[in-house]
């Protein structure tokens, strides 16, 4: 079956399953592996991506059903100032250490501020209550999130 869909902007076509999951053509036929696998299942939010304003698990969706769809990974995100706005903030509250769960956070944060530029702390905690981290303890990654929306919210 032929998929398209843009992609971090550009509009792409790929002959594949359509059962195979997003995640899986993500990495493997676009070299995106900011987008990470952790759980496979749902559980932990390493995979996220944004659907257009949607934040999706990426492990828990087949290709087949995107398309015509925008699909924006960490790699897209990264070109734009409300990237720069959490990274930094980010860096400031320590709320990045092994990292292997941030690009998730990143973009679960981006499809927050999009719908909500003045989130709560509660509001936050809730936004990313499906991403899991085993490093640190939740707290900075709040603080953070809270701080970019606080500083950048000209660009949200
Ligand atoms: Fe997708 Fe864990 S790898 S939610
Ligand atoms: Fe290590 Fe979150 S910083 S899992």
């Amino acid at each position: 079956m032929i998929v398209s869909f843009t992609l971090n902007g550009k509009l792409v076509s790929l002959d594949t399953d359509p059962l195979r999951r997003l995640l899986d053509v993500l990495r493997e036929d676009y070299r995106l592996t900011g987008t990470k696998e952790g759980c496979g299942e749902g559980e932990c939010g390493a995979c996220t991506v944004l659907v257009g304003n949607d934040v999706v698990n990426s492990c828990l969706v087949p290709v087949g059903c995107m398309e015509g769809e925008e699909i924006l990974t960490i790699e897209g995100f990264r070109n734009t100032d409300r990237y720069r706005a959490l990274a930094d903030a980010f860096a400031a509250t320590g709320a990045v250490q092994c990292g292997f769960c941030t690009p998730g956070f990143i973009m679960a944060a981006e499809g927050l501020l999009r719908r909500n530029n003045s989130p709560s702390r509660d509001e936050i905690r809730e936004a990313v209550s499906g991403n899991l981290c085993r490093c640190t303890g939740y707290n900075m990654i709040i603080e953070g999130i809270q701080k970019a929306a606080e500083r950048g919210k000209d660009l949200w």
